[in-house]
C-alpha cells in the first residue's frame, strides 16, 4: 500500500473501524454510496467549529472571516493553499476559478443542466446506466421541451461501444454528452478520453460525472480535454454536503450581464447573496466565475475538509488506490464465480473481467425470497453493502421489467447486491463478507 503507512496505519485513522458492535468490528463494504472519513478530516470540521466558525473573508473583513478564506481560498503572501487549489491540481485543472463548490454530484449536474442555454432540438447523450442525478435533471428537461435525452448501448460484454456511440453523435443534434465516468451499478471506467475526442470532432461537449471516478484514480481534467466534470466530496474520505463542479474556463462565463454572455456559457440557475457585485431595484451585475454559481452563505467546514481529504488521499497514492482495489476485486471475483458460477441463480452484473471493474462488484441473486441478504449480512457479522437498485431504476426496469421487484411468482424473485470497497479494506474483511454469505445462502438452503 503506500510507502509511509501501512494499511494497519491507515485503518487507524479511521474512527469508525474502532467501533464494535457484539464484539465485532464494522466490515464497511459501502463504499459506492459514502465512505468512511478519517480523523484529519473530523479535527478539521471540529477546528472550523471551535476556532473561526464564521463565513468567509468574501463577506466579512475580521480575523475569524480571514482564517477561513485561506483554508478555502489560500494566501499566497504566506505560502498557503487553500481547498480550491489543492482541488485544482488534484484534477490538473488549468485555474483554481474553474473549480465551482456545490452540495453533491447531483447539485453539479443541476448546476449544468439548468444553467447551459440548450436550444430546442438539442440531444442530450447519456449511457444506459446512469445514476438519476444524471438522469431525471435531463427528462425533466425534455418534459420542457429544450432539449431531447438519447441513450448509447453497451456492447455484449456490456462495455462501450465506440462504433455505436460515434453513430449517435454523428447522427443526431448531440450538444452534451453526459456520462458516468465509472458506473456505480458495475463499476466499469469508461473510455472517456476516446469518447471526448470523438465528441468534439461533431461538436458535442461532454460532462462526465465523476462520483465514482474522482475517488478511485487519477483524473486529469486537461490531459482529457473533458469540458465538465462533476464529484463529490463524501465519496472521497471527505465530508457530507459538499461537491465540485469543474467547467472549462470558457465555459462558465466573463461578463457581468447573462445575456451578453457566448451562447455556450452557463448561467447560473440560483442567485442571491455571493454572486452579485451589484444591484439595483430593478438589475444586477455577475461576480465573475467561481463566485457567480456559490450561491448564499456556504459549508465553510465541508469545503475546508474537502481540502484536507484530497490531501489524505494524494498522501496514500492514488495509484495504490486503484491498485488495492483491483486486487480485492480478482479476489473476490475468483472467490465468487468458484462459490456459485454454475449454480444458475447468482451472476456478476457488467463486464466479468475483475479488471473492469474497479472497487465495485455487483451480483443478482435469483432465488426465491431473495430480498434481505444485506440485512442479514450486517446482522451476522456487521458486514454492510447495499442492495437493491442503487439509484439507477431505469436500467434495472429495462432489464428485469418494471415491478420486478414485487414479483408475484416465486420462481421470479431476485435481488441485486453490490460490494464496494476503497483503499482502507482488507482482504480479511472480504474474507469475512465471503463466509457470512455463505452461511446466509446454506441457512436459505440455496446451496
Ligand atoms: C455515478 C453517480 N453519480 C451521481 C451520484 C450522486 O452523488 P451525490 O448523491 O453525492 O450527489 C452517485 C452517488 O451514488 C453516483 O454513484
Amino acid at each position: 500500500m503506500d510507502n509511509r503507512k501501512s494499511i494497519e496505519e491507515v485503518r487507524a485513522d479511521f474512527p469508525s473501524l474502532k467501533r464494535l458492535r457484539k464484539g465485532k468490528p464494522p466490515i464497511y463494504l459501502d463504499n459506492a454510496c459514502t465512505t468512511l472519513a478519517p480523523g484529519q478530516v473530523i479535527e478539521s470540521i471540529r477546528e472550523y467549529y471551535t476556532e473561526y466558525p464564521s463565513c468567509s473573508g468574501t463577506r466579512s473583513r475580521h480575523w475569524f472571516a480571514q482564517e477561513v478564506s485561506e483554508r478555502i481560498e489560500g494566501n499566497t503572501r504566506k505560502g498557503l493553499k487553500g481547498s480550491r487549489q489543492i482541488i485544482a491540481e488534484f484534477i490538473n485543472a488549468g485555474s483554481e476559478k474553474e473549480i465551482i463548490f456545490t452540495l453533491n454530484t447531483t447539485h453539479a449536474i443541476n448546476t449544468v443542466a439548468l444553467g447551459f442555454p440548450f436550444q430546442p432540438g438539442d440531444v442530450v447523450l447519456l449511457t444506459d446506466k446512469e445514476h438519476n442525478s444524471n438522469l431525471v435533471p435531463w427528462l425533466k428537461l425534455q418534459k420542457t421541451g429544450r432539449i431531447k435525452v438519447d441513450f448509447t448501448a453497451p456492447n455484449d460484454q456490456d462495455s462501450f461501444d465506440l462504433d455505436a456511440f460515434e453513430r449517435k453523435v454523428k447522427t443526431n443534434r448531440v450538444k452534451l454528452v453526459s456520462m458516468a465516468y465509472t458506473s456505480n451499478v458495475t463499476g466499469y471506467t469508461i473510455p472517456a478520453k476516446e469518447i471526448i475526442k470523438i465528441a468534439h470532432q461533431y461538436g458535442a461537449l461532454v460532462l462526465l460525472d465523476g462520483a465514482q471516478a474522482v475517488p478511485h484514480q487519477t483524473v486529469d481534467v486537461q490531459n482529457l480535454d473533458v469540458d465538465f466534470l462533476t464529484f463529490s466530496l463524501h465519496k472521497m474520505c471527505g465530508p457530507r454536503g459538499v461537491g465540485v463542479l469543474y467547467g472549462k474556463k470558457e465555459f462558465l462565463g466573463q461578463n457581468p450581464h447573462e445575456e451578453d454572455e457566448a451562447e455556450h456559457v452557463i448561467a447560473p440557475a440560483i442567485l442571491g447573496g455571493g454572486t452579485v457585485a451589484d444591484s439595483t431595484y430593478h438589475s444586477y451585475t455577475l461576480m465573475l466565475p467561481p463566485d457567480r454559481f456559490e450561491a448564499g452563505v456556504q459549508n465553510y467546514p465541508a469545503q475546508i475538509a474537502a481540502g484536507v481529504a484530497i490531501q489524505y488521499l494524494q498522501q496514500i497514492g492514488m495509484d495504490r488506490i486503484r491498485d488495492h482495489e483491483t486486487s480485492l476485486n480478482h479476489f473476490l471475483t475468483k472467490e465468487l464465480i468458484h462459490r456459485y458460477g454454475d449454480t444458475g441463480w447468482f451472476r456478476i452484473i457488467g463486464p466479468q473481467a475483475a479488471s473492469q471493474r474497479g472497487g465495485i462488484l455487483t451480483f443478482e441473486v435469483k432465488r426465491p425470497n431473495a430480498v434481505g441478504i444485506a440485512v442479514e449480512l450486517s446482522e451476522k457479522n456487521n458486514v454492510m453493502i447495499r442492495d437493491s437498485v442503487f439509484c439507477v431504476h431505469s436500467y434495472f426496469n429495462k432489464m428485469f421489467g418494471p415491478e420486478w421487484t414485487r414479483p408475484i411468482s416465486h420462481s421470479d424473485h431476485r435481488m441485486v447486491y453490490r460490494v464496494s470497497w476503497y483503499f482502507y479494506n482488507t482482504i480479511e474483511e472480504c474474507q469475512a463478507f465471503l463466509e457470512t454469505l455463505d452461511d446466509v445462502f446454506k441457512e436459505r438452503g440455496y446451496i
